[in-house]
């Protein structure tokens, strides 16, 4: 499964890709607020220091503006991926975008529907919203796993991009049920490390060398 992170803050962006954990990037409207950023110049840094896709999302709502939207966020750089949302006008955009050779992250999808129609329209992603059904009520494990079903039986190309990702356990459930990338906050990223085991016997392994008065270096 690649990893990709879901910030838009350089500083923790770079600390994961010295490591090798990102393949990629995802923001949005609200991220960029976050930021304090103006979208155009953070996304081109993002761009610089990551190989992989970096999405960026268009704020138009009807079609035209998103295509307009769409060309001139893909002027970036050579990754970018044009993030639209799951609306009729979205998927009229991402048609057209996808069209001209485009990478397009469908994203706000809440249904198998929604998942079946943005391939259809040659999404390169589809965004799944894991943590926001969670906040309903609704299992979005199920939801990945039907797309799963779905993108398989009838061979779509479109990547299951596993979003709003909040916990370790949704990071490897979503490995578990095939998706092909999930999106964390970098903090989520660096829990998949932790274990309390790990830490206990850490400890142990450390208070009894202590006792044998070596020194490796
Ligand atoms: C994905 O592309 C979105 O930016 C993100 O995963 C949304 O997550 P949230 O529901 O935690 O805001």
């Amino acid at each position: 499964m690649k990893f990709f992170v879901d910030t838009a803050e350089i500083a923790e962006i770079a600390e994961l890709n010295d490591l090798g954990m990102v393949d990629g990037v995802t923001t949005n409207p609200s991220l960029i607020m976050k930021s304090g950023r103006d979208i155009l110049e953070v996304t081109k840094e993002i761009c610089d220091l990551i190989d992989g896709p970096v999405s960026a999302e268009v704020v138009a709502v009807e079609a035209d503006d998103m295509i307009a939207e769409g060309r001139k966020l893909a002027k970036i750089a050579e990754n970018i991926t044009v993030k639209v949302p799951l609306t009729w006008a979205g998927l009229k955009a991402c048609k057209v975008l996808s069209g001209e050779g485009n990478m397009v992250n469908v994203t706000l999808c809440f249904s198998a529907n929604q998942a079946l129609i943005a391939a259809k329209a040659g999404a390169t992603f589809i965004s799944p919203f894991i943590g926001r059904l969670d906040d309903i009520n609704i299992d979005g494990m199920d939801l990945i796993a039907d797309i799963r079903t779905i993108y398989d039986n009838y061979d779509f190309g479109t990547e299951i991009l596993a979003a709003s990702i909040r916990s370790v356990n949704h990071m490897s459930d979503a490995a578990l049920l095939g998706a092909d990338v999930a999106t964390a906050p970098p903090n989520v990223i660096k829990k998949l490390a932790e274990h309390p085991l790990t830490d206990k016997g850490l400890a142990a392994f450390l208070s009894d060398w202590k006792k044998t008065g070596q020194k490796i270096l």
